[in-house]
């Protein structure tokens, strides 16, 4: 089906592309708030040593198997490992796909939602208490969550069908570096907020105490979700790279970029949040909660907010059309639909799913599953397992199954096996599947340490 192949922009460059896919709404609104519900510190730790151990490996080695197997990742194991299953890789994917687009729409709809209220000026005089209710008042409700997790799902197809990724990089290049710059903005008011320091501890003096399995799962899955790996996003990217790009320099500059983001975000918000007397554990609405208090006490406060939320929405929307593209690219190639009818069932269908979500803070918060809602429960079995479990698959097919040769073929093509290689093979090989087994096993109890 390789006609289908071309809707999406042929060849783009890698960088741009996966830097969208990775910066979003994981790294400033997730990071914060999931860092706040795990002791801040401690949790902020291991999440940095998951991102260079196991992180940065996973992400070449995903680039890696798009770029070798030339499909979505469903098809694109069936091209490098013919006759085995593991393109049942590709179908977890595809289900974590429809699962994390499905909570990140509801989340991109309030920041649609926060960025006309940044417009009509509506944090103006209102103190932490009435952001407070005023967050809880707009997504306990029903009506408006749903308007905007479909609008922001709409945008998504969109801009999927239309095939105008190629657009979308060009203002990527732009926008990405211009959201870096608000939030450095943003650094430098919350650093200098009365009682700043306390926030500046949480963040930054870890309190081992902290640690437990759950704590050490939810930095891994943080990890991954921030950079998109695990289910298959940077394989479906991969595919349309060139074969000129080279991987590792890729890999390291995404993922460093993308962890810069989420630690300038942190620097943004808990200072913030002790300052203005906020509790670091508030859950999903602790950014939507403590900036607009932060606006509010910075000169050009009104225009920085429109801009700030403005950036959020294109840096979730670079992030929900890689999740809508891991859907659209299977049905497209794997059951041959047309990339329009593709775009069309999988806005329909995470639609509803995202509805869901969206009124999980409302009228159906009380509809939950082993004690979460609909939208916990998407977050979590997506995060912490969805992802766990899929990167730790698709490092061991790396490792172990797929060809040493052809792995290095992408990676340093025909020169001679360097050191640099060597490390890389041997955490591939021996520490990623056994560092996120330990890690997994050891949270859902299958293993006491
Ligand atoms: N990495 C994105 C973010 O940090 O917002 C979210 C995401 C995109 C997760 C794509 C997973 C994925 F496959």
């Amino acid at each position: 089906m390789q006609q289908n192949r071309d809707g999406f922009s042929s060849r783009f460059g890698v960088i741009a592309a996966a830097a969208g896919s990775a910066i979003g709404l994981g790294n400033i609104w997730r990071f914060p708030y999931v860092l706040g519900e795990n002791g801040g510190g401690a949790f902020f730790l291991i999440y940095l040593a998951f991102i260079v151990l196991l992180g940065i490996p996973l992400m070449l080695t995903e680039m890696s198997i798009g770029r070798a197997g030339q499909r979505n990742t469903y098809g694109s194991f069936r091209n490098l490992a013919p006759k085995s299953k593991w393109y049942f890789i590709g179908i977890m994917g595809v289900v974590g796909a429809y699962m994390i687009l499905s909570f990140y729409s509801a989340v991109a709809g309030w920041t649609l939602q926060y960025l006309y209220d940044a417009v009509v000026n509506n944090f103006a005089n209102k103190n932490s208490a009435d952001l407070v209710s005023m967050y809880e008042t707009f997504t306990s409700s029903s009506f408006m969550p749903v308007v905007w997790t479909l609008v922001f799902l709409f945008l998504t197809g969109l801009v999927v069908v239309a095939g105008i990724e190629k657009g979308i990089e060009k203002y990527t290049k732009i926008l990405m570096p211009l959201l870096f710059v608000i939030i450095v903005v943003l650094d430098i008011r919350a650093v200098s907020l009365d009682g700043a320091e306390e926030g500046l501890s949480f963040l930054f003096n870890p309190d081992f105490s902290k640690i437990s399995s759950k704590v050490v799962l939810e930095a891994l899955g943080q990890a991954f979700f921030s950079l998109s790996l695990g289910m298959g996003t940077i394989i479906t990217y991969g595919s349309y790279i060139d074969k000129k790009e080279k991987l590792f320099s890729s890999a390291v500059s995404v993922s460093l970029a993308d962890t810069a983001i989420a630690v300038l975000a942190g620097v943004a918000i808990f200072p913030a949040v002790f300052a203005f007397g906020i509790e670091p554990d508030s859950g999903p609405g602790l950014v939507f909660i403590t900036l607009p208090n932060v606006f509010q006490q910075m000169p050009g406060g009104y225009f920085f907010s429109i801009i700030f939320f403005f950036l959020l929405v294109i840096a979730a929307l670079t992030s929900s059309i890689s999740l809508l593209e891991v859907i659209v690219a299977y049905f497209a190639e794997e059951l041959n639909m047309t990339r329009a009818k593709a775009t069309m069932v999988s806005f329909i269908s995470v639609g509803v799913l995202g509805v869901l979500c969206a009124l999980s803070f409302g009228p159906m918060s009380k509809v939950t599953l082993f004690g979460f809602t609909i939208f916990q429960l998407f977050d979590y079995v997506a995060s912490n397992i969805l992802l766990p479990v899929g990167g730790m698959l698709i490092v061991f097919f790396a490792g172990w199954v797929w060809a040493r040769s052809r792995f290095k073929q992408e990676i340093i093509g025909e020169s001679k096996e360097n050191g640099l290689f060597k490390i890389f093979m041997f955490i591939i090989k021996f520490v990623a599947p056994f560092a996120i087994a330990l890690v997994f096993l050891n949270a859902v109890g299958l293993l006491k340490f």
